[in-house]
């Protein structure tokens, strides 16, 4: 038996921000579980729902050296569909009424994680051959694990993996606060290692130390190697690109089935959807308060509202995109300026558009059941998986194609009569337009082979199936056997 803890900031059931919880949450479930036993560890947020909360239990506690800090690290424990979740506590650090606050908190706050992350297993007697951190917050469990775990016999064999879900975000602070917090000495501190400018960066100690690096698609490995998508660390990528990979994410196949799903109104199949689709359409109009119709051409948009997302193309065209026979459904949060924007346009196209500023796991369920496209023209996205959503319930793509996005949405060819999706290459407003009016013309005057687009999209598998093998491979090649 194999080994394998996830150490990630988030992971659905307990606490989602983006798709990083749906993959920590959904993948760990499908490995081989005769060869591999995969565990997660998150922190346990003040600001997890009760009805979870209530699921998790105690187990022990001790207290740790953080640099010249002393802190307490209490475990809990929880079992979610046959994966055993440990929760680590401490209000100090996890308390508020969200999982991230301000950079220079949060540098702290995950330097504990990474550190207590490591030093629970002993504790609860996990022995790791694979740690698999994930994104920025677990970016110094390689140097932690590399500086003082891997001299004990308990770590000596353990391997670090780690998977890029966004290169964004890089968790970047200056050195003498971060030195202080994290206690480790000042040979890590050089431009080879932490160092970035002048600054302290977790994300590239991770990069660095780590055995071996994944992010979530092909096409963004390949990117995320140039200047344009590098966000300044293109250089050490591309250094380390023999250690690299893209595998693509999946989603939860069973908590994403228009067949079962308990969160939509009318279930319906790839064989029924061309009646039963349909009434979800107008239950919703008549939810949101748009005019129900059932032919009319409705888009949807389910997304953090900033910048990665593309909103800027829709801002530059949202009049033209919002024409007579389209109706926009909403929801998101995010950048104040795209709250506004959309709010803006359901006020002027009342019953056209509806806004839903906010966050909520039913209405995305009914977006992807109800409508007939979904737009995603994303700057730059590693994975995405709300695409992959939109194609499990029959709701056709409008991408950019970049990154996962690129990877996942085969654009349609009228000729040949293939593609489950629409796409556009450039970060152009007015191709995209273009490409929401082919679309449309499509879905108008051809509805049979809008139908037929539907029937592909519905045919693809994006369960975590295939993915989850080419984790297995990367585990079996870093451990030697
Ligand atoms: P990212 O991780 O960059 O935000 P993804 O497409 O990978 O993008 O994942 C986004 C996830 O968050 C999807 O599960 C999507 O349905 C969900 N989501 C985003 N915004 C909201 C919202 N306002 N309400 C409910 N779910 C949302
Ligand atoms: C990030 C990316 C998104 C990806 C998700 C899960 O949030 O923005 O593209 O799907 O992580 O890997």
């Amino acid at each position: 038996m194999k080994n394998v803890l996830f150490i990630a900031s988030e992971a659905v059931p307990f606490i989602k921000t983006g798709g990083l919880a749906d993959v920590v949450g959904s993948l760990p479930k499908c490995f081989d579980k005769s060869k591999y036993d995969v565990r997660v560890i998150l922190p346990k947020y003040q600001c997890i729902k009760e009805q979870y909360l209530d699921k998790i239990e105690y187990v022990d506690h001790f207290y740790m050296e953080l640099g010249w800090r002393s802190q307490y690290v209490g475990i809990f424990k929880a079992v979610i569909d046959g994966v055993i979740f440990y929760l680590i506590d401490n209000e100090y650090y996890f308390g508020g009424n969200k999982p991230y606050g301000e950079v220079y908190q949060d540098i702290e706050k995950f330097a504990f994680f990474s550190r207590a992350a490591l030093s629970v297993l002993p504790v609860v007697g996990f022995k790791p051959d694979i740690v698999h951190c994930h994104d920025w917050q677990t970016g110094l469990v390689p140097i932690y694990l590399k500086d003082s775990f891997h001299a004990g016999d308990f770590y000596s064999n353990a391997k670090s993996i780690m998977t890029i879900h966004n290169l964004k975000f890089q968790g970047v602070w200056d050195i003498k606060t971060v030195r202080d917090v994290v206690g480790l000495s000042d040979y890590y501190f050089t431009s080879d290692k932490l160092k970035y400018y002048n600054d302290a960066n977790y994300l590239k100690g991770g990069i660095t130390y780590a055995d071996y690096i994944t992010t979530v698609s092909d096409t963004y490995a390949e990117e995320i190697k140039t200047a344009f998508y590098g966000e300044g660390l293109d250089g050490l990528l591309r250094a380390r690109s023999g250690s690299l990979c893209g595998i693509v994410n999946g989603i939860d196949y069973d908590v994403y089935n228009p067949m079962t799903d308990k969160l939509i109104d009318y279930n319906y199949d790839s064989n029924t959807f061309r009646k039963e689709k349909v009434k979800n359409k107008l239950k919703l109009q008549e939810q949101l308060g748009l005019v129900q119709n059932p032919d009319v051409f409705m888009i949807g948009l389910v997304s953090r509202l900033t910048d990665q997302k593309g909103l800027d193309l829709v801002a530059c065209v949202m009049d033209e995109i919002c024409s007579e026979d389209v109706q926009l459904v909403v929801l998101g949060t995010g950048e104040e300026k795209y709250e506004n924007m959309f709010r803006h346009f359901e006020w002027k196209y009342k019953g056209r558009v509806c806004s839903n500023i906010y966050y909520n796991e039913e209405l995305s369920h009914k977006i992807y059941a109800s409508c007939d496209a979904f737009l995603m023209p994303s700057l730059f996205e590693p994975c995405g998986l709300s695409q992959l959503m939109s194609l499990r319930y029959g709701t056709i793509p409008i991408v950019r194609e970049t990154g996962g996005l690129k990877d996942t949405v085969e654009p349609y060819n009228e000729f040949e009569g293939t593609g489950t999706g629409f796409s556009f290459v450039n970060y152009n407003a007015h191709e995209m337009l273009d490409t929401i009016r082919y679309a449309k013309a499509v879905y108008y005057d051809k509805r049979r082979e809008w139908n037929k687009i539907v029937d592909r999209a519905m045919a693809k598998d994006f369960s975590w199936k295939t993915s989850a093998v080419k984790y297995e491979k990367i585990y079996d090649m870093l451990i030697g056997y």
